[in-house]
C-alpha cells in the first residue's frame, strides 16, 4: 500500500508516520509537509531512511496531483492548527484548511484515491459544563473560531464530494491530544517547558474550561482503524472518555514537577474561549472495535513530561518566539 500523508512534520502526523513505520512495514510512506513554523524534519529524523519527504504546500495542485497518483490511500493531516493564531491572523487557516482540503479532493476526485481526512471535534462548538450531552456524529456544526470554522468548511466539502462524486471518503474528528512532539504553543507541553525553565504555568480566565485529552498514539491507532474497516462516507469520532479542566491538568504538571498546587499564574482568557469539549466514540468502538491504550492520564502525562525533558534540543529552538507573541496578548 502506497499511502501519502500531509502535514507528517506536525505533531500527530509526525506520530502517525513513526507509528506506520514502526507497525506496518509493508506500507510505502510519502509524507507531503510545507514545514511551516510548525512543522519540523527533526520530528522525522527517526524514521528518514524508511520513507519518502517532499517539502510542498497542499494548496500547490500540480504537485499534488502528481503525488496523489501514486498513492492508495492519502491520510489528510495538514493544517494550520492553532485556534490562538487563528485569532491573531485567519489567513492561512483559509488558504491551507479550505484550499488545500478543495485541491486534495479534486486531486482524489481524479485519481479515485482512498481519502481520510483528520477533523476535530471543536467544529461541534462546546458544551456547557453541567451538560450531560457528549458530542456524536449526529451533534449539528457550530464552530467558533477561525480555526474551527475552517475546519468545519474542511469536513463539509469532503462530504459534499462523497456525494456528488462518489469520493472513497472517510472522516474523523479528534479531541485534544497529548504527547511527544507537540508544538510548545499548545496547552500542555507550553506548561511542561514553562515548568522545566522555571515559569509558572500560564491558565487561560478561571481555568475551568474542559478538555476531552487522548493519547495521540491512540487518535492514530483509531486513524488506521477507519482506514482498515471504516465505512465510505462516514464520519468517526474519536475520544478516549478523558475530559479534566484545565486546572486539574496544571495542578497534575506541578506534582509531577513536586511544586505547590497553587505556583501558577491566571492570564488573559481566549476571546470566544469554548467552554468544553467531550466525545462519544461509541461509534468507532462498536462498529471498529477500536480500543485506547493509553487511559491512564497521570502516567501518559508523566510519560510526556519525560518525553520534553529528554528532547530539549527538539523544543528549545522556538520557545522564546513562542513567549514572545504570547506576551503581546497578556497571555
Ligand atoms: P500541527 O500544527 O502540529 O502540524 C501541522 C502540519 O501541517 C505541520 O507540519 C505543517 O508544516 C503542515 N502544514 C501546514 N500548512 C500546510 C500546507 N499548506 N501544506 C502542507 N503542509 C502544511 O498540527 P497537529 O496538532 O498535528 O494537527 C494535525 C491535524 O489534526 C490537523 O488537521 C488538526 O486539525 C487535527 N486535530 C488536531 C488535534 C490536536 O489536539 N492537536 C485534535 C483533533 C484534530
Ligand atoms: P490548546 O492546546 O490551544 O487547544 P484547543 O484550543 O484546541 O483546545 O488549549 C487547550 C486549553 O488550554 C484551552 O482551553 C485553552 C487553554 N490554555 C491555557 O489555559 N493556557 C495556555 O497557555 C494555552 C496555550 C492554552
Amino acid at each position: 500500500m502506497r499511502v501519502l500523508i500531509t502535514g507528517g512534520a506536525g505533531f500527530i502526523g509526525a506520530n502517525f508516520t513513526h507509528q506506520t513505520v514502526r507497525e506496518r512495514p509493508d506500507v510505502q510512506v510519502t509524507v507531503l509537509d510545507a514545514l511551516t513554523y510548525a512543522g519540523d524534519l527533526k520530528s522525522l529524523v527517526p524514521v528518514a531512511d524508511h520513507i519518502t519527504l517532499v517539502r510542498g504546500s497542499i494548496t500547490d495542485s500540480d504537485l499534488v496531483e502528481r503525488l496523489v497518483a501514486e498513492s492508495d490511500v492519502v491520510v489528510h493531516f495538514a493544517a494550520e492548527s492553532h485556534n490562538d493564531n487563528s485569532l491573531n491572523d485567519p489567513s492561512p487557516f483559509v488558504q491551507t484548511n479550505l484550499v488545500g482540503t478543495f485541491t486534495l479532493l479534486e486531486a482524489v476526485r481524479k485519481h479515485g484515491v482512498r481519502f481520510h481526512h483528520i477533523s476535530t471535534d471543536e467544529v461541534y462548538g462546546d458544551l456547557e459544563l453541567d451538560d450531560p450531552a457528549k458530542f456524536t456524529p449526529e451533534t449539528p456544526y457550530n464552530p467558533s473560531s477561525p480555526y474551527s470554522s475552517t475546519k468545519a468548511g474542511s469536513d463539509l466539502l469532503v462530504r459534499a464530494w462523497v456525494r456528488s462524486f462518489g469520493v472513497e471518503a472517510t472522516i474523523s474528528n479528534c479531541s485534544n491530544n497529548y504527547g511527544p512532539y507537540q508544538h510548545i504553543e499548545k496547552f500542555i507541553p507550553r506548561q511542561i517547558t514553562n515548568l522545566i525553565d522555571g515559569v509558572r504555568p500560564k491558565l487561560y480566565g478561571a481555568g475551568l474550561n474542559v478538555r476531552d485529552w487522548i493519547h495521540v498514539e491512540d487518535h492514530n491507532s483509531a486513524v488506521w482503524a477507519i482506514i482498515d474497516k471504516g465505512r465510505i462516507g462516514e464520519t468517526y469520532l474519536i475520544g478516549a472518555d478523558g475530559e479534566k479542566n484545565n486546572l486539574e491538568v496544571v495542578q497534575n504538571l506541578l506534582e509531577i514537577f513536586g511544586h505547590d498546587k497553587n505556583d501558577f499564574d491566571h492570564v488573559a482568557d481566549r476571546p470566544g474561549h469554548d467552554m468544553r469539549y467531550a466525545i462519544d466514540a461509541s461509534r468507532l468502538r462498536d462498529e471498529l472495535g477500536w480500543e485506547p491504550r493509553f487511559t491512564d492520564f497521570r502516567s501518559g502525562l508523566e510519560a510526556t513530561v519525560d518525553w520534553y525533558r529528554e528532547h530539549e534540543v527538539w523544543w528549545r529552538p522556538r520557545k522564546e518566539a513562542v513567549e514572545a507573541k504570547y506576551a503581546q496578548t497578556g497571555q
